[in-house]
């Protein structure tokens, strides 16, 4: 067994795919939990910006489906991002621990954004869902731009 294990790292090495592929074996899957939801958060986000962009017609009742899933979903990211939870291959960047005031508010930010953009697409107003959903998609934005990058 240990012999072998010189070939597994060079594979890794050839693959550069280490890590990605592996089980998550930290205390409660803080990392793959986040992951997981910020990828329902994307099938939520994504057929509105369709609508938004004029690829997709608008629907009012479909579109506040998927408002107001992003609603629900927009709180729900944030429980795993505790204190043991920065491990290979998270995104997440060191300032998600370094500035937690500042972390804090990019949630409120999203939050609030995707509360206002349900209470929008309730009224199916659409200059006022096009306005709603811009500021959803610069709060995702922002926060990526402070929080998130390559993996490491
Ligand atoms: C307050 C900060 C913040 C906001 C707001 C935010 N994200 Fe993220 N997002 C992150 C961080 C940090 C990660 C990296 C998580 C990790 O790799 O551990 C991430 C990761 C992701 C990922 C990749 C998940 C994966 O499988 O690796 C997607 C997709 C994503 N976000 C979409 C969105 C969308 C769409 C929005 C807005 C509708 C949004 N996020 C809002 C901080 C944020």
């Amino acid at each position: 067994m240990i012999r072998r294990l010189p070939l597994v790292l060079l594979a890794c090495l050839l693959l550069a795919s280490c890590g990605h592929n592996d089980v998550d074996t930290h205390k409660g899957q803080p990392a793959t939990k986040r992951k997981l939801i910020f990828k329902e958060i994307l099938r939520s986000f994504e057929p509105m910006g369709l609508v938004m962009r004029g690829r997709n017609p608008y629907d009012q009742a479909e579109f506040l489906q998927y408002a107001s899933k992003l609603q629900t979903l927009s709180t729900q990211p944030w429980q795993y991002f505790g204190p043991d939870s920065n491990y290979s291959p998270t995104r997440a960047k060191p300032d998600v621990w370094d500035k937690p005031v500042e972390f804090k508010q990019a949630q409120q930010k999203f939050i609030d954004a995707a509360a206002k953009l349900n209470a929008t697409a309730k009224t199916g107003d659409f200059d006022a869902i096009h306005r709603d959903f811009a500021a959803v998609e610069d709060s995702c934005k922002s926060c990526h731009q402070q929080f998130r990058g390559i993996p490491h």
